[in-house]
């Protein structure tokens, strides 16, 4: 079944819980998709995690579009989104159109994902809503703004920080969004959000109660050097790789492999 907006919306209001995982090439968003994910984000953690940058603040706009250009060509029924990166909407609406657009018009992805909930980014959402591309928009830790945190921390800890991501969520709905990510806020402002919107909430290190669960696949996959305490690893890839890369060089070494028979 092809995943829509107007799906992720009625799970909501059955209470179906949503699933969603990042992915950055082909042979991963073909396995995410087949095994029935929901929603697969090209996160801009591609930076972190693929790339090799310490932030996700380098990533550019053609680097996105070359990830979700192979992710594309593996999802056949997941909701397909992707992230606009740093600097590529928070000037303009018409800036954030351009990039939507051309992010939507090169991969095929069905939705962008921004982050933040001022004024003007709720203003871009609205515009961007109005021109028909579906928002995921992202709340609470916002990993642009790691500088401005002071480090990947756990935000909307006080009632005046609470407050501010609650307002900014509702704002964000109002200005069109389809969904919103919520990152790294205490559980009981992640129920509160989730039960004052219509919109699907998204969580990641936002507790139970969110209408969605979304985690970084090299993180549950065990393939990250380091992780937030907020993920569960379902497998541990790292050592099945080493594993396998260690007994191949054994085997090499050895003269075991390839044997006569085996070319
Ligand atoms: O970039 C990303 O992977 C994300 C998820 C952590 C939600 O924004």
């Amino acid at each position: 079944m092809v995943i829509t907006i107007q799906q992720l919306s009625q799970w909501k209001q059955q209470g179906r819980k949503i699933t969603a995982l990042t992915a950055y090439d082909f042979p991963i968003a073909q396995l995410l998709d087949r095994a029935g994910v929901d929603l697969i984000l090209v996160g801009d953690t591609v930076g972190m995690v693929t790339l090799g940058y310490e932030t996700t603040l380098p990533v550019t706009l053609d680097e996105m579009l070359h990830h979700a250009k192979a992710v594309r060509r593996g999802v056949k029924e997941a909701l397909l989104v992707v992230d606009l990166p740093f600097l590529t909407y928070q000037e303009s609406p018409q800036q954030a159109m351009h990039s939507a657009g051309r992010v939507l018009k090169e991969t095929g992805a069905r939705g962008v994902k921004l982050e933040g909930g001022s004024e003007a980014i709720a203003e871009t959402v609205n515009k961007l809503t109005i021109a028909g591309i579906p928002v995921l928009a992202h709340v609470g830790l916002t990993p642009q703004s790691v500088h401005q945190f002071g480090g990947y921390r756990k935000q909307g800890k006080t009632t005046d920080a609470a407050d501010r991501i609650l307002a900014e969520a509702v704002a964000l709905e109002e200005a069109g969004a389809f969904a919103i990510v919520l990152e790294h806020i205490p559980a009981d402002l992640g129920k509160t959000i989730s039960e004052k919107l219509t919109i699907p909430t998204i969580g990641i290190g936002a507790g139970p109660h969110c209408d969605g669960q979304i985690l970084v696949i090299n993180d549950m996959l065990g393939l990250s050097a380091w992780q937030p305490p907020f993920v569960k690893t379902y497998a541990n890839i790292s050592e099945t790789i080493t594993e396998a890369v260690k007994d191949y060089c054994f085997e090499v070494r050895e003269e075991k492999f390839p044997d006569g028979g085996n070319g």
